[in-house]
């Protein structure tokens, strides 16, 4: 995409998630429909359904010919990564909206042929939205960011999900005992704007292309890393446990994760 293609692009999806936010505002006290999926954990909410409904129609209208990958299904069936592909959480962090009304986001990003273009990620209470990509920049609202600071393990917080502390996967224990702290968010959103603003040095979490994909073009932009748990190569249709930290906190998880 041309510069002016990016601009394009970069003004049109802000105006959905201004417009998708007000929405959401306005129904926030209303009584929700809240359906369970594959456990009583994995829940879905009518304003799920209707932001996903929402961006899928808009997507559909700005760029007919792509395909779109959204979490509860409104989208397309997306088996290969060829040429244009829009990903969309409509609500990300939906335990936290249904039992908080607050820290959850709403994603976007979009892939041609695998390479990410450009990502969204808006925490919607503090009405923050940190957007961008490779050729445009990363901006959090209207701010540059440039760089991330390169900070240890043993330096920063780490931000992770419950079930792979709980279980202790991957010496997860082990990790959050050699950082200052662990946090858990809830919301894979709302943990990687913390990486991206620097308050978090990494994130570690089991995701699906929805959870990553934004995070994933900022992490490659800001010279941060997003791998699976092992220190491989994230696929962007693959749904594996996720690495994202600074360059030294990668470093440093991955020796206790293969210890
Ligand atoms: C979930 C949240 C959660 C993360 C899960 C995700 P959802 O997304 O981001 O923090 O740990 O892996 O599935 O289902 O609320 O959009
Ligand atoms: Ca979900
Ligand atoms: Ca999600
Ligand atoms: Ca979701």
């Amino acid at each position: 995409m041309n510069s002016d293609e990016l601009k394009d692009t970069v003004k049109v999806v802000r105006n959905w998630l201004v417009e998708a936010r007000d929405n959401v505002l306005r129904k926030i006290d209303s009584r929700l429909k809240v359906d369970t999926k594959s456990g009583r954990s994995d829940l879905v909410t009518n304003i799920d359904r209707a932001n996903e409904q929402f961006f899928v129609s808009k997507i559909r209208q700005f760029d007919p010919e792509a395909k779109i990958l959204g979490e509860e299904g409104f989208g397309d069936q997306v088996d290969n990564i060829d040429g244009r592909i829009w990903i969309v959480d409509p609500i990300d962090g939906t335990m936290n909206f249904v039992k908080q009304r607050n820290h959850f986001a709403m994603m976007i990003s979009l892939y041609i042929d695998g390479q990410g273009v450009l990502g969204f990620i808006m925490d919607v209470i503090n009405n923050e939205l940190l957007y961008g990509g490779p050729e445009y920049g990363v901006y959090l609202n209207s701010t540059k960011i440039d760089e991330v600071k390169n900070t240890n393990l043993s330096d920063g917080l780490i931000g992770l999900s419950g079930p792979l502390v709980i279980n202790d996967n991957f010496h997860m224990q082990d990790i959050a005992q050699t950082s200052l702290g662990m946090r858990i968010y809830g919301s894979a959103g709302i943990d990687m704007i913390s990486v991206f603003k620097g308050e978090l040095i990494g994130y570690i979490s089991y995701l699906k292309p929805w959870d990553f994909g934004a995070g994933k073009i900022f992490a490659e932009t800001l010279g941060l890393k997003m791998t699976t748990i092992d220190g491989q190569q994230l696929g962007v249709l693959s749904s594996k446990p996720v690495l994202l930290a600074t360059e030294n906190a990668h470093r440093d998880i991955l020796t206790i994760v293969k210890k």
